[in-house]
């Protein structure tokens, strides 16, 4: 078995039903246009791509991963489900236009600097309707950069497989707030070991970047998915409109 099948079950502890209720509350709530057709950006192993085909729309997941979307494609198949290779800051190539995307599990910071998120942003402006909403799921300083040696440890099973994640931050660039991190994840003697580098945005610099490009508003930042108050949030979801 591949890193993403035992990925899949150290993330098993969401609860990705309520994830994708809170996005279709989100699209209802502020899209100026009925969301059929959504983009997920960096899709991972697809569990929000996947739920979202459930409750009937059509979905386009990406990831720079081709494991992911080999692993992603193994595990679902349907005619409303499109996976492609492909990266952030390329994803004007679809020459698509879609009613809506999401970008879940820190997608936007993995692209460490202004120039690759304004690259993505503008070429994601492309092929967003005007009127449709961007979601996307951001770590913030008080979740990623003061808890900074473990930032967590944790152990799930499923269907009898037990995995166990050490997830730790190696270093951090406190110039730019950039963090390295190690996620460790054991499973059935096999040890898969992933170095994750992001960055840590103020919800000015967020501002900022998406009035650079002149093709969003923000509409809205949420306190995770958790609606909590947004000082005590380890994750922000920030809601743009295409304008
Ligand atoms: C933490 S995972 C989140 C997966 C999924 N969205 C979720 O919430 O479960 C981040 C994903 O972003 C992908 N990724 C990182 N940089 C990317 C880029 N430049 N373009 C597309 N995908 C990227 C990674 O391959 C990884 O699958």
């Amino acid at each position: 078995m591949d890193f993403y099948f035992y990925d899949d079950i150290a993330y098993s502890f969401r609860n990705i039903k309520k994830e994708v209720d809170f996005l279709e509350k989100i699209f209802k709530k502020y899209s100026d246009v009925k969301v059929k057709k959504i983009l997920d950006v960096g899709c991972g192993t697809g569990e929000h791509a996947i739920e979202l085909v459930k409750r009937g729309y059509k979905v386009c997941a990406i990831d720079i991963d081709k494991d992911a979307i080999k692993y992603l494609s193994s595990k679902f198949r349907h005619k409303n489900l499109e996976t492609k290779v492909l990266d952030a800051t390329k994803i004007d190539r679809l020459n698509k236009k879609f009613d809506a995307a999401i970008s879940l599990g820190f997608v936007f910071s993995y692209l460490v600097n202004f120039e690759k998120q304004l690259e993505h942003l503008v070429k994601i402006s492309k092929i967003l309707k005007k009127g449709s909403i961007y979601v996307l799921e951001l770590p913030t300083a008080k979740g990623f950069l003061i808890k900074s040696t473990l930032l967590d440890e944790w152990e799930e099973e499923k269907n009898g497989i037990k995995v166990k994640v050490e997830y730790k931050t190696r270093k951090i660039n406190w110039l730019n707030f950039i963090v390295e991190s190690d996620y460790i994840l054991k499973a059935n003697s096999k040890t898969f070991r992933r170095k994750e580098i992001f960055r840590i945005l103020s919800l000015e610099e967020i501002k900022a970047i998406t009035a650079a490009t002149k093709k969003f508003k923000i509409i809205k930042f949420i306190g995770s998915f958790k609606n909590v108050k947004l000082e005590n949030a380890n994750e922000i979801i920030a809601i743009l409109k295409r304008v």
